[in-house]
Order: C-alpha cells, then sequence, then structure tokens
C-alpha cells in the first residue's frame, strides 16, 4: 500500500477520534446536563424577586409595602449605621479574618468561650459550611417539613439526600424525626421557632430529643427568630450544648438587629465543630462593614427594645384585626404570621401586589392555601389589613 494512503488514513482516524472525545464536553454540542454535578440538574434556582421600583413600574403604581421576608421594618440599627460610616475609609483592606471584636463581644455576652463561635455571610453561610463540613455526597440530612428552604437546598447542592418529616398540626413533630432517623442520617436541622409556622419547641421536648437520639448526629438547630420569643418554656440553643455534643446553634443579624443587606449571622457549637468548620471556612468570609455594624447593634438596647415592642404591638394589631374578619392564623413565637388565604396563597399574593402590599405565598413551603406576612410599622399593618379585606370583598361580589 502506498505509503500516502497510510498517512491520509492515520490522519483521518485522528480526527475522527478526537472529535468523539470532545463530545459531549465541548463545542455546540457541550451537554449540560453531563457537565453539572449529580444532583443539581434537579434543584430549582431561588425564585428572584424584582425589586419594589421594578414592580411598581410594571404595575403602575407607587408606595408599595414589603412585608415578605421577616425583616425589621425599622430600618438598621442607627448605632450600626453610624459605625460603618468611619469604617467605610478602610474598605481598601481585607476584613479581620478572624472576628476578633466582635467574637469577643458575642463570647461576653453569652458567657461562652470565644473557639466556640464563629461567624458567617448571613446564617445561610454556617448552613452550608456545616453541610460541606460533615456531609458527604450520599449521606442523607433529616428536616420537618415545611421548615426553612434553604436547609435541603445546601444538602442537595452538596450531593447528600434530604428526608422531610411532615409536621403534625403546624408543629415539628419530634417522635416521627427520632423514628426517621436511619443508617445513612448525618445532619437533622431544626428550626426554632419554625419558618413558616413560627411555632416553637419547648426547652423539656428539645433536650429530651436530643438526649435520645444517637451521639454522632450534628443537629443544627437554627434560632433566627429566637431573640422574639417570650414565652420561657421555648427551647434556647444556649442551655443546649451541654445535651448534645455536635450541636450547632444559629443565631443571626438579619432580624432583630435590621442587617439582613449586610449578610452577618453567628454560631455556637463544641470547639471541636468550630475547629473543623473553620478550617473549611473562607479566610474573609464576612465583610468589615457587616462586622462593625454587628458589634455596634448588639449593644444598641433602644433599638432593640423597639423593635421587640414594635412587633408585640404589630401581633396584637394584625391579629385583631385577622380575628374581625373570620380569617386563621397561626399562633406566633416570631415576628411574622401563617395566614390561611381563602382566595389561596398564590392568588392573594398576585391581588395584594395590585394593592401595593407585597406578602409571601406558600406555595413553595408545601402550603398553597396560605400566606406569610412579616410585621410591619403599624400604618403597614393597617394598609396589609385594609388591602386584604378589600380582596376578599371583591371576590365575595365577584
Ligand atoms: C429559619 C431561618 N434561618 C435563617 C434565616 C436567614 O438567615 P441569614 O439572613 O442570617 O442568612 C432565615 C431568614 O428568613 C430563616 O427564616
Amino acid at each position: 500500500m502506498p505509503k500516502w494512503i497510510i498517512y491520509i488514513s492515520l490522519a483521518l482516524g485522528y480526527k475522527a477520534i478526537s472529535a468523539s472525545k470532545r463530545h459531549p464536553f465541548w463545542g455546540e454540542r457541550t451537554d449540560m446536563k453531563k457537565l453539572v454535578r449529580d444532583g443539581i440538574e434537579q434543584l430549582v434556582p431561588y425564585p428572584p424577586g424584582k425589586p419594589i421600583e421594578e414592580l411598581e413600574r410594571e404595575l403602575g403604581i407607587t408606595g408599595s409595602i414589603k412585608l415578605a421576608s421577616n425583616e425589621n421594618p425599622l430600618g438598621p440599627s442607627p448605632k450600626a449605621m453610624e459605625a460603618i460610616k468611619e469604617k467605610l475609609s478602610t474598605l481598601n483592606r481585607y476584613p479581620d479574618g478572624s472576628g476578633y471584636y466582635l467574637k469577643s463581644s458575642l463570647s461576653e455576652k453569652f458567657d461562652l468561650p470565644v473557639d466556640q463561635i464563629i461567624l458567617g455571610n448571613g446564617s445561610n453561610e454556617i448552613i452550608e459550611l456545616t453541610i460541606r463540613t460533615f456531609l458527604n455526597p450520599g449521606e442523607e440530612a433529616l428536616q420537618p417539613f415545611p421548615t426553612f428552604l434553604v436547609y435541603e437546598k445546601i444538602v442537595r447542592a452538596a450531593g447528600g439526600k434530604m428526608i422531610s418529616v411532615p409536621l403534625k398540626d403546624f408543629n415539628i413533630d419530634l417522635n416521627s424525626m427520632k423514628r426517621a432517623i436511619g443508617p445513612h442520617t448525618k445532619v437533622v436541622f431544626i428550626a426554632n421557632p419554625n419558618n413558616p409556622t413560627g411555632a416553637a419547641l419547648s426547652q423539656k421536648d428539645l433536650m429530651a430529643f436530643l438526649q435520645d437520639i444517637p451521639e454522632h448526629l450534628i443537629v443544627v438547630l437554627d434560632e433566627a427568630y429566637i431573640e422574639f420569643v417570650t414565652d420561657p418554656e421555648v427551647a434556647n440553643g444556649l442551655n443546649l450544648l451541654e445535651h448534645h455534643p455536635h450541636l450547632v446553634v444559629l443565631r443571626t443579624f438579619s432580624k432583630l438587629y435590621g442587617l439582613a443587606g449586610l449578610r452577618i449571622g453567628y454560631g455556637f457549637s463544641s470547639k471541636k465543630i468550630i475547629n473543623y468548620m473553620n478550617r473549611v471556612r473562607q479566610p474573609f468570609n464576612v465583610n468589615s462593614l457587616a462586622q462593625t455594624a454587628a458589634l455596634a447593634a448588639l449593644d444598641d438596647e433602644a433599638f432593640v427594645q423597639r423593635t421587640l415592642e414594635l412587633v408585640r404591638d404589630g401581633l396584637k394589631q394584625l391579629a385583631t384585626g385577622l380575628k374581625q374578619m373570620g380569617i386563621s392564623f397561626m399562633p406566633t413565637h416570631t415576628n411574622f404570621l401563617l395566614i390561611k388565604a381563602p382566595l389561596g396563597g398564590k392568588a392573594t399574593y398576585e391581588r395584594m401586589l395590585r394593592e401595593g402590599v407585597i406578602i409571601r405565598a406558600m406555595d413553595s413551603f408545601g402550603l398553597p392555601d396560605h400566606i406569610r406576612i412579616t410585621v410591619g410599622l403599624p400604618e403597614e399593618n393597617i394598609r396589609f389589613l385594609k388591602a386584604f379585606q378589600k380582596i376578599l370583598e371583591e371576590e365575595a361580589h365577584a
């Protein structure tokens, strides 16, 4: 056979092989489903709410109020705002990677050693750190359902499996949770008080649960709303640390202190657990303005008291108005209310939007007949009640 035929055959063969190797990961034929890690294809992106200004422009309305994300309606802590002004000129520097001053202040406030405290870019980041530190792909986490949607998202994104245990009469069913623990369970999530119900577990029940479950489990006790609790029977994670060796208690500056936009939360656990999580943590995970604001906010007792009073009075105002309308709602230990919506959650959300009141439909939480609203300023609560009554009356006359 002439040599040139051999050369051409080899060249054509090489081209075919290299093209087939590239498929399906390169060029136009890239199959993204094969490119992403296992399990990512099935995740749904967090629905990105439009900015209020954009919604208003589209609907041709002005002066909307937002009661959708359990934020503080009073704004941020004034002391925090003052403190970050002075910090602005240092933004050329990286933040303090150890969070020295804030952790020292938290340590003093809660009488806990500094090495049992971790800071996060929102408490959400500490959920993520816990999972990345402890959950191997294929292992299971357990949660009540409905609860905060972020737990499942983080577990599944890490290749874990989430087992959901239904609430019983809107309360976390600790007995069923205990029964659902299996050989592959590694992490247990409990939001106390729970979002979106506002219900809370007692110290007695939660302590018994923690003492009963296998010691090796990592228990994430999310206390994002704990500061709003007034009932002394409700569990407090700080008093539970000694009752389970692997308890991670989460707190946030997003709610009571009004710093949701800065993203800062903190966690308490054993020295060993915090040490492992610090190995996974990015060195500068909490920005410098957030650290400065949080430090000042911790000391802003006047703002804390104003917020707690506002929430307490607002809940009474909303409860009275809803009862007058004959609408049922869950008793709450938080700054939000889960409300039964006779028109259905989604339709209520859409119609309230047109009235300039932004609330949260609960279909993504598996509660299509409910809405959740955050306690607002007194005038915002009135606005909600009036708009809610209006849409109910419109429906009755339709
Ligand atoms: C149960 C629960 N945990 C945590 C958070 C948010 O935490 P952060 O803003 O600190 O990330 C929320 C906010 O809605 C929540 O409801």
